[in-house]
């Protein structure tokens, strides 16, 4: 991992998420960095893994703590994956193939989103991670399965299946920025964002010279080929995962499947009756449904409901390796990323997202050592305080 000074810098995400917003257009940030409506749950997301206190086991050696754990056959370095983030081409134009190197790099997986802008073969030549894919009903049933035909036989082998997108959040940053027509390439929707694009002139020089930073090639459309990113909004308005879809795609998928975006108790029992073989406590980083759960405070629910017949994973506000151990702490298995490793490539591409995983990677081994445990099997509920009323 090389990078610039300010890069090698970074002590936190904090500061890879400063220098995020130093280095791409604000629409871009903003597209990263902001929440649905009034941004309650994103700032809740946050703050709940700060309201769970650690209560450690003083006095204990640990020289070198084993973060190693395996989820659904996949065996990862840390109890970690770089969860699905749409548009990560139209971020830095290294994209996927920067994310899926970093995360094999750091030896976890990675889980690329429907929303991906370079095919998963290509994806799949740079990685020695597990991989995984996000499927959104993009396109149709008849789409999707060409889809998850292309991505098994290019090597992804467990699917996540987004669950919380029964219409498109209103992220109203995007709007008073102008993300969508940033996305559309509307030049005179721009306009008015025209200052800070032309004040990012390395970003924008990139972003130009990508031909294909617009489109999605693992969404292909009969008789137009790679989804052009324009189509994505109403798109999603139509392609709505119910519980019946959950039974085709079961059918569809010869791997594990994972319910992404669960928040309760009933909903993660009837994803496993269904088939799943997981579920993602996830409330997508705040940026869907606005005041509902944070995704810390929803844990416990759907840890209790599942009562150890499946694996359950969490993503929404992780940004230190405490973060990541409260959770294994509560009945998590394991963790995604989403800005937290967003951050960084927005900063400096396939070097940032490098970055971001080895800041999370000292934290966890550090913290580990000052809760005097040795291995992740021994994090239990006695070692943290969670507030009552959760
Ligand atoms: C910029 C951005 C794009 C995202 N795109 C997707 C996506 O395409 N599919 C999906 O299932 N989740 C998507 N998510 C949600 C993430 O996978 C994850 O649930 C969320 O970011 C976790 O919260 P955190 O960013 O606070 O860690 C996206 C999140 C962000 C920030």
């Amino acid at each position: 991992m090389a990078g610039s000074r300010a890069l090698q810098r970074a002590v936190n995400i904090e500061d890879l998420r400063q220098l995020a917003r130093r280095r791409v257009p604000l629409s871009v940030f903003d597209y990263i960095d902001g929440g649905a409506d009034g941004e309650v749950t994103l700032r809740d997301n946050r703050r709940s893994w700060d309201e769970v206190l650690f209560r450690p086991y003083n006095a204990v050696h640990v020289p070198r703590p084993d973060l190693r754990t395996s989820v659904f056959g996949c065996d990862l370095a840390m109890p970690m994956l770089l969860g699905p983030i749409g548009f990560t081409r139209m971020i830095n134009t290294e994209g996927e193939p920067a994310v899926a190197a970093a995360a094999g790099e750091a030896g976890i997986g990675f889980c690329m989103s429907s929303f991906s802008g370079y095919p998963c073969h290509e994806v799949a030549a740079r990685a020695k991670a597990p991989l995984w894919y996000q499927l959104y009903l993009a396109g149709g049933r008849d789409v999707c399965i060409a889809t998850l035909e292309r991505a098994w036989k290019a090597g992804f082998k467990v699917l996540a299946v987004t669950m919380d997108t029964n219409a498109p959040g209103l992220r109203e940053r995007d709007l008073h920025n102008g993300a969508p027509h940033l996305m559309s390439g509307n030049i005179v929707g721009m306009l008015p964002q025209l200052p800070n694009i032309l004040s990012k002139p390395r970003w924008l020089a990139r972003f130009l010279m990508d031909r294909d930073a617009m489109f999605f090639p693992n969404i292909q459309l009969p008789g137009k080929g790679a989804c052009p990113a324009a189509d994505v909004r109403a798109m999603l308005t139509g392609a709505v995962v119910t519980w019946a879809d959950l039974q085709w795609i079961r059918a569809a998928w010869s791997g594990p499947i994972v319910a992404k975006g669960v928040l309760t108790g009933d909903d993660a029992r009837r994803a496993l009756d269904l088939g799943c073989a997981g579920v993602i406590v996830s409330n997508h980083g705040g940026r869907q449904l606005d005041t509902c759960y944070p995704t810390l405070r929803a844990l416990p629910e759907v840890v209790r409901a599942v009562s150890g017949a499946a694996p359950v994973l969490v993503d929404g506000g992780i940004r230190r390796g405490g973060d990541v151990l409260k959770a294994i702490c509560m009945g998590a298995q394991a963790v995604l990323l989403g800005r937290a490793y967003a951050y960084g490539l927005a900063a400096e591409g396939g070097a940032g997202v490098a970055k971001a995983v080895s800041i999370l990677r000292a934290d966890l081994e550090r913290t580990m050592a000052l809760l005097g445990v040795a291995s992740l099997k021994e994090l239990n509920a006695s070692l943290v305080d969670v507030p009552k009323s959760w």
